[in-house]
């Protein structure tokens, strides 16, 4: 990939694609800055070297131009943050047109939400000249978006020189030397809820890392796999991956699933709650996070690993009677003194409920991204810059 800081930026136009998909309530309040505040150190570098700056984001899955889904409050938050930082309510067309036009060296303008326009996610080539016709540089600093073939994510890229903004490359440096040149024990931590989802991640970790520790639904899932929890537990649309989860080797020594869970009846009538070991489940009842036994389990293989790869709770973790396990182990994480990485959908959340960003080296903004990346899978908007 390119380096952004070869390039003289100052006086030029450079079209920024982040990732400001944001939680964001009804008032407009974003209740976890984290993707946001990741991509300032690229915007601070632009703006301090004469850059013209147009960012541009998606925010949620909205239908046609939907105001619940306006970009409004992210620009507020970072003119807030870093000054001078204005907002135009389209992405193509005359306004940002004339915005961009007017822009000083250091300005920064924010477009309106791309998904404002069904062109975006069909990668529609007129929409993606249009907005390539605002700048005359492409930055991608949206690693967590860069797993979609979405206009502002390759089509642009075509049109325009186009270089890695610093939390691609960083995403990307932090990745590539944890699968390939850990400091090892690498110990990979994976929960959640679909297993569907983490089939290919799982794979890779098994592969690469020295333990694989699976808690969360996941684990459940694979414990009726393997024949020790009773069949009726088997999530409905799981069924399907009993060919596919046969690429997992569950006989492995690396794998290592809960030895007992907190349980409670199905339908989570949470007056009834027991300990106990996982093939002591009944049909009727269901795990909801891991247990005492395998939180130490879990804990001291996490005191030895020179890398740890985190991805997902362990257990139904938004629900208070079932949080330790997840608490637990994140603290276990944060005491290592080892390189951990934190990645996958809701992690910033996570975090930032259990612990705090500052006690682990990388929490990855990538969801999505971030299993395809781990999974081995070619990201159209990575490689596009290549
Ligand atoms: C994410 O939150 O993972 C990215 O912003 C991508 O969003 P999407 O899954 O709606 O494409």
């Amino acid at each position: 990939m390119k380096n952004l800081r070869e390039l003289d930026v100052r006086g030029k136009r450079v079209l920024v694609r982040c990732d400001f998909n944001v939680p964001i309530d009804d008032k407009g309040n974003i209740s976890d800055k984290f993707r946001i505040n990741q991509a300032i150190p690229t915007i601070e570098y632009l703006r301090n070297n004469g850059a013209k700056i147009i960012l541009m984001s998606h925010l949620g899955r909205p239908e046609g131009k939907d105001k619940k889904f306006s970009l409004k409050a992210v620009a507020d938050y970072l003119d807030d943050k870093i000054g001078n930082v204005k907002f135009c309510d389209d992405c193509i067309g005359s306004k940002p047109e004339k915005e961009a036009s007017k822009l000083e060296e250091g300005g920064i303008l924010l477009l309106e939400n791309l998904r404002f326009y069904k062109e975006e996610e069909a990668n529609d080539l007129d929409f993606s000249k249009k907005l390539a016709s605002l700048a005359e540089v492409f930055v991608q600093e949206g690693f967590s978006v860069c797993h979609r073939e979405h206009a502002s994510v390759v089509g642009v890229a075509k049109l325009l020189p186009s270089y890695p903004g610093f939390l691609l490359e960083k995403e990307v440096g932090v990745l590539t030397k944890a699968l390939e040149n850990p400091e090892r024990p690498l110990v990979s931590v994976i929960g959640g809820v679909k297993l569907a989802t983490k089939i290919k991640l799982l794979e890779k970790l098994m592969e690469v890392s020295d333990y694989v520790l699976v808690g969360g639904k996941i684990a459940n899932t694979i414990l009726v796999l393997k024949g020790i929890c009773v069949k009726d537990q088997w999530s409905a649309e799981e069924t399907e991956l009993l060919d596919v989860v046969e690429r997992i080797d569950l006989t492995s020594t690396k794998l290592h699933l809960p030895l007992d869970g907190v349980i409670a009846l199905r339908d989570l009538d949470q007056k009834y709650m027991r300990i106990g070991a996982v093939g002591t489940l009944r049909k009727d009842e269901s795990i909801f996070d891991i247990g005492p036994e395998t939180i130490e389990k879990f804990k001291d293989i996490i005191k030895e690993a020179g890398t740890i790869i985190w991805n997902g709770p362990m257990g139904y973790s938004e629900v208070p009677a079932f949080e330790n396990g997840t608490r637990e182990i994140l603290k276990a994480v944060a005491e290592n003194k080892g390189f951990s990485i934190l990645g996958g959908g809701e992690t910033a959340e996570t975090v930032s409920k259990f612990a705090s960003e500052d006690q682990f080296e990388h929490i990855s903004t990538g969801g999505g991204a971030m299993l395809d990346f781990i999974s081995g899978e070619s990201l159209p908007g990575i490689k596009i810059l290549g």
